[in-house]
């Protein structure tokens, strides 16, 4: 009992004393959570308003339990009721932090305010945070200098600060790990233009007393002056990021004992020196970046000494001697950049095989002896460059083994020997660049096989025989140079197949004969032509003047004679461009007039005589074709007045382009329409009007009927037959399907797969359907539109211009993507007009130069798409701002001003930054000047690569 009654005194004064052990802490966990939950007010206050913070609400003072922040969004408290993390990363929110009262949260832990607009200092009562384990404050718009009380945050093990305000490397094109490509070159710059707003300052030195940090990150601000020796003091580092920053000075030698570092970035700065050799004993480095610097000497020749380097960049640097040993049996090897510097060595000998190896730059170096089979081995290399070398000796045959090889650039060396003719199965290829060697021997035809290939530049070489017409194949060429080679023999035709051809045609020095294809007629994106320098005979072809694109053009020392092509370009050409030539004529100052003599001449020549025989043959079969239609129209007509109750003329079946079930669906449209009944009457165009057709099989369609003011002559009816033809043909996820179509004696049933969503006016035009269609549908929609326009302008031949694209064209499919609908029926309408019309397209959308009555060309489409992309981004009709733009086309204009306020604003950076930059192109295509205005095919690639320079 006694014992009993000590063991219970006991527990009594151990439950006493217990609780005396916990009431005060507890009592002071209490007021803690006051002054955090204070502090944390206080900043909100400083905020404004912002939604993200909403749930961090002053308490009502009756509640105690609603004291503690701990429920609060972003704020995570430990089991005593501490803040011990604030993590607010993406939120958007905007602001300073001057205002936070770091001495409030002596435990705190976690600081994350990455990727948001926060502006101004970072405080140095940041200091105070003695607990602090991680802080990431990357990815805002901080500015001034580093706090040096951040040296007291001993606790830290990650600290980063990179990307405040910069959205983009400063050189897009030198991205050395491939993956940090600017996605807004257009803003990125403006930001570098107002570089005071950024971090900069010197990095303290007092950093290097951070003994746990494993992560610094300070890139992409503008931090100077010399790199702090005492970083190598920081034993546990993994990470070093130290890039686009203006560091000067070396790297300091006592870098060689970070002996856990895995990445090393040093990229883009100012540094100088010899790069130390202690770099060697970095065993654990994964990646090591050294790109755009002023570097000399030579590189450590231990770089993979560790054996782990996958990605190793030294380009853009001064530095000289030979390939590092260590390389050559470095299998690890992923990505490697050495261009542009002075390195020396063997060529063959100095590289080995590297399994992983996708990408390889090694041009503009001073390195010689021959390309080895190896190369053959590194079956993942998607781009090889060696140029700018001194590389002898043969092209590989093991080279064509690479069949994901995108690029290959091997000009300027001393190459010889053939073009390996096994070339044609790098399918992937991309860009071939072998100009500037010694090769000779003929162009391989397997080249043809490059379905892929958008640049081909064999210039200057010795390149002999005749262009392989299988070269035609090539339809994504954009560029083609065989200038200053060998090559004669006529051109084959089939180069006027190359209808994506852009920027250069170039086959000036050569020893070509015969007469310019006619067919080059077709290449009508061409900006610059060269035939110069050859022995080229008979007349430009007439065809040329439908080379709209044109802005230089070279025909000089060929034998060519009689008319220029009648087109504006070439009566304002310069007269240099005709020069030495046989007997060229034209209404042109340099040139002699054309007399009628010299178009007698024309007739002499035998093709144009079997064009001539050709054509005329054609016109007779299509009169005798028009007598019969005429002759069965008449019938018909008569057939139809006789018998007043068979309304169902057989006249539709002139054009039975789809048949239904087997059967000419006419009758079974105005089944399903109730004879075109108001009620399934869906919409009402300047076309006409469109009705919605049920089948008796479930099937639905839109049928769209074309109104015109008088008949429909058969005639003209027939001349788009095989327009509409080709029409059906056409299937493209962003293009509404047109099934067929019938010809009725009043009008014309076009019949297309049916959008229950109905129109982008229409969705834009209702609140509820302008939320729906969020910013990432909306920039899919966007996009979808330019893929299908780009289709119809350069994947179609002939081309095919819209005319008419509105809002109202772009009919939306379940899944609110985009369906560009009547493709080529402004033409119908309008049929008289050829390419030369003012009528055509929706008031608000036509380009400004049809107002001068100049040529429809797809650049009136591409601006008509650009007014569609305002739209789609500001929810209705840009109106006045176009104009606005056009008179002032300085002002830039940003998202704030424009975004349509009902969908829910785009919250992460990535989506802000994809609307800036759609802004920017939709801002593009709507310049005043056509030529100015990209294409849709670049405008298609950009949208979906993110970059556009
Ligand atoms: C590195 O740390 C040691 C000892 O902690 C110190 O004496 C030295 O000055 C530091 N080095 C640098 C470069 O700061
Ligand atoms: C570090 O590298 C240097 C130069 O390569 C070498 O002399 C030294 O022995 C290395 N130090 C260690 C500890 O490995
Ligand atoms: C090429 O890359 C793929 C995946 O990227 C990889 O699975 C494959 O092993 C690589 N090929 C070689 C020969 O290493
Ligand atoms: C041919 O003309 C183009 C465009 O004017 C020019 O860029 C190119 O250098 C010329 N080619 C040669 C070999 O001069
Ligand atoms: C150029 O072509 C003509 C025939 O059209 C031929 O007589 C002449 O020899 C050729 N000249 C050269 C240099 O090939």
């Amino acid at each position: 009992m006694s014992i009993q009654i000590v063991v219970l005194s006991l527990s009594y004064s151990l439950t006493l004393f217990l609780a005396f052990l916990v009431l005060p802490s507890s009592w002071k966990a209490n007021s803690a959570p006051i002054r955090e939950a204070e502090a944390l007010l206080k900043w909100k206050e400083s905020l404004g308003n912002q939604s993200i913070l909403e749930s961090w609400v002053t308490p009502a003072p009756a509640n105690a339990t609603t004291q503690s922040p701990c429920r609060w969004r972003g704020i995570t408290c430990n089991s005593a009721g501490n803040v011990i993390a604030i993590n607010l990363a993406y939120t958007g929110l905007r602001g300073t932090i001057e205002k936070l009262d770091f001495s409030s949260f002596p435990h705190l832990l976690r600081l994350d305010l990455k990727v948001n607009q926060l502006t101004g200092k970072i405080p140095s009562s940041i200091g105070l945070l003695s607990k602090l384990q991680f802080l990431d404050l990357s990815t805002n718009s901080f500015n001034s200098q580093l706090p040096i009380s951040l040296a007291n945050l001993t606790q830290v093990y990650e600290l980063d600060i990179s990307r405040n305000n910069i959205t983009g490397e400063l050189y897009p094109s030198l991205f050395p790990d491939g993956t940090s490509r600017s996605k807004t070159g257009l803003i990125s710059l403006k930001n570098f233009l107002l570089q005071d707003t950024l971090l900069s300052g010197r990095i303290p030195n007092e950093i290097g007393n951070l003994k746990h940090l494993s992560l610094l990150a300070l890139d992409g601000s503008l931090f100077y002056g010399p790199i702090p020796p005492s970083l190598g003091n920081l034993s546990s580092l993994t990470v070093l990021q130290l890039s686009s920053l203006r560091l000067s000075g070396n790297i300091p030698v006592s870098f060689g004992t970070l002996r856990k570092l895995n990445i090393l970035y040093l990229h883009i700065n100012h540094l100088t020196g010899h790069v130390p050799e202690e770099l060697g004993n970095l065993s654990s480095l994964v990646v090591l970046h050294l790109a755009v610097n002023n570097f000399s000497g030579n590189l450590p020749s231990q770089v993979c000494g560790g054996g782990k380097l996958v990605n190793f960049s030294a380009s853009f640097n001064n530095f000289s001697g030979p390939i590092p040993k260590s390389l050559r049996n470095c299998k690890t090897l992923y990505r490697v950049r050495l261009e542009k510097n002075q390195l020396t060595g063997n060529i063959a000998q100095d590289f080995g095989v590297y399994p992983n190896l996708t990408y390889i730059d090694l041009s503009y170096n001073k390195l010689s002896g021959e390309l080895s089979s190896n190369w053959g081995e590194c079956r993942n290399l998607t781009l090889l460059k060696a140029a700018g070398n001194m590389i002898g000796g043969k092209i590989p045959d093991e080279i064509s083994q690479l069949n994901q090889l995108v690029e290959l650039d091997l000009s300027s060396n001393q190459l010889s020997g053939i073009i390996p003719s096994q070339v044609g199965k790098l399918s992937k290829l991309f860009s071939l660049s072998l100009n500037d060697n010694k090769l000779s021997g003929q162009i391989p035809a397997g080249i043809g096989r490059l379905s892929n290939l958008q640049s081909l530049d064999l210039s200057t070489n010795r390149l002999s025989g005749s262009i392989p017409y299988q070269l035609g194949d090539c339809s994504k060429l954009q560029n083609l140079r065989l200038n200053e080679n060998r090559l004669n023999a006529t051109i084959p035709y089939q180069i006027g197949n190359l209808v994506a051809l852009q920027g250069l045609l170039d086959l000036s020095y050569n020893s070509l004969s015969g007469e310019i294809p006619w067919q080059f007629g077709k290449l009508t994106n061409l900006e610059n032509l060269n035939l110069s320098h050859n022995n080229l005979s008979g007349e430009v072809p007439s065809s040329l003047s439908n080379l709209w694109s044109l802005v230089s053009v070279n025909l000089s020392d060929n034998n060519l004679e009689g008319p220029l092509p009648n087109s504006n370009f070439f009566r304002s050409a310069q007269p240099e461009a005709f020069r030495n030539n046989n007997d060229l004529c034209g209404e042109r100052q340099g040139l002699k007039p054309c007399s009628a003599t010299s178009t007698e001449k024309n007739g002499g020549n035998d093709k144009n005589k079997i064009v001539v025989i050709v054509v005329a043959s054609l016109a007779s079969i299509l009169i005798f074709v028009m007598v019969c239609i005429w002759i069965l129209a008449f019938l018909h007509q008569r057939s139809v007045n006789q018998s007043e109750l068979e309304d169902i003329p057989i006249r539709e079946n002139l054009f039975p382009i789809w048949q239904f079930n087997g059967k000419f669906m006419y009758k079974d449209i105005l089944e399903a329409t109730k004879n075109f009944d108001e009620t399934c009457c869906i919409g009402v165009g300047g076309f006409g009007e469109v009705y919605k057709a049920e089948m008796a099989d479930g099937q639905v369609f839109a049928v769209k009927k074309l109104s015109s003011h008088g008949d429909i002559e058969m005639e003209e009816v027939k001349s788009f037959k095989n327009e509409i033809a080709a029409l059906t043909e056409i299937s493209h996820r962003n293009i509404v399907k047109l099934y067929g179509f019938c010809s009725q004696i009043r009008h014309l049933l076009l019949v297309y797969e049916f959008m229950e969503r109905g129109s982008l006016a229409k969705i834009l035009s209702n609140d509820v359907g302008a939320k729906e269609l969020d910013w990432t549908k909306r920039i899919r929609v966007i996009k979808g539109v330019a893929h299908a326009l780009s289709y119809m302008h350069h994947d179609c031949v002939p081309q095919i211009i819209h005319r008419d694209i509105s809002s109202k064209n772009v009919l939306l499919s379940p899944e609110l993507e985009a369906r560009v609908s009547d493709f080529g029926t402004a033409r119908l309408l309008n049929p008289n007009s050829s390419n030369w019309t003012a009528v055509a397209g929706t008031y608000g959308y036509v380009a400004p130069e049809l107002a001068y009555s100049m040529a429809v060309t797809e650049k009136c489409d591409v601006y008509s798409y650009g007014v569609l992309a305002l739209e789609v981004l500001m929810g209705n009709h840009p109106g006045e701002l176009i104009s606005y733009l056009h008179s002032s086309p300085d002002h830039k204009i940003g998202l704030e001003d424009v975004l349509d306020p009902r969908p829910s604003s785009p919250v992460d950076q990535k989506l802000e930054d994809e609307l800036s930059f759609v802004l920017n192109i939709a801002i593009l295509c709507c310049g005043a000047n056509p030529q100015s205005r990209p294409t849709m095919s670049r405008v298609s690639q950009q949208l979906e690569v993110g970059c556009f320079w």
